[in-house]
């Protein structure tokens, strides 16, 4: 199975219209040999989706929120439908970031629900998954995330409708990463389960990233690695150098 793969950015709440210079000069860089092996795509907060989709034309660099709502609409203050990030110009939406689930108590059943709300829009589900520091120490690391895949994942995953995003929580923004070996042992693991669920044909398809202090220094080494089909970027997404980099990396 070939698998295009993805370098996603996530700028969690950072990002004004100034931004936008960063992303053009993304949107620039996005040509020729990068464009044909590589998926780019850049999630601002929801204020700048319109403007990044609009910015981003016909350049092939994709836009996507970083959470949404289970319903459609309705009387939720403050919350955004699946449907808003499509109409804003979004294709995608990020779901079940660990941000999300500790400071706002997601769960899995609710990473599920907005799952199928994203995929009810037609945007693509990138779920995330991964670990605590103390899961990893007590050697609970490949059976918790099993359980988040299982409960966070709805039927009908596709490999065109989903991406799984592994993200040790220790090793977001703290300049810490996983081995290389216990990458590929967690992503193996992750091929393992979406085979046994979804079968060989979706199972082999499903792009699966990996996130956590992804930097231009360490990008080749962990993109090398078996089952990691692109990266999550947190930090490094927000300067079109080091984003750039990354992705050139792959
Ligand atoms: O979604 C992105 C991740 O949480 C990684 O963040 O690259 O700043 O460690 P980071």
């Amino acid at each position: 199975t070939t698998r295009r793969p993805l370098i996603a950015g996530n700028w969690k709440m950072h990002g004004l219209k100034a931004s936008l210079q960063e992303f053009d000069r993304m949107v620039a860089a996005y040509d020729g040999e990068l464009r044909a092996r590589t998926d780019l795509m850049i999630c601002p907060p929801a204020t700048l989706i319109a403007a990044l989709a609009a910015a981003a034309g016909t350049s092939g660099v994709a836009v996507g929120g970083q959470d949404c709502h289970a319903q459609a609409q309705g009387a939720h203050t403050g919350d955004i439908a699946a449907e808003m990030i499509l109409d804003a110009g979004g294709r995608a939406v990020i779901l079940g970031h660990s941000e999300r689930r500790t400071d706002h108590g997601e769960t899995d059943a609710a990473v599920r629900a907005k799952t199928l709300a994203a995929w009810r829009a037609g945007l693509v589900a990138v779920v995330c998954v991964g670990e605590h520091r103390q899961q990893r120490e007590e050697g609970v690391a490949l059976d918790l995330v099993r359980v988040q895949l299982a409960g966070s994942i709805p039927d009908g995953a596709t490999a065109e409708n989903l991406v799984v995003a592994y993200e040790p929580v220790w090793a977001i923004g703290t300049g810490l990463t996983p081995s290389v070996a216990d990458i590929a042992e967690m992503h193996g693991a992750i091929r393992a389960a979406l085979v046994a669920r979804f079968g060989e044909a979706v199972g082999n398809g499903i792009r699966i990233l990996y996130g956590g202090s992804v930097k231009p220094g360490n990008a080749a080494e962990i993109l090398a690695v078996a089952d990691v089909d692109g990266a999550l970027v947190g930090g490094a997404s927000l300067k079109a150098g080091d984003f750039l980099a990354i992705a050139g990396a792959y």
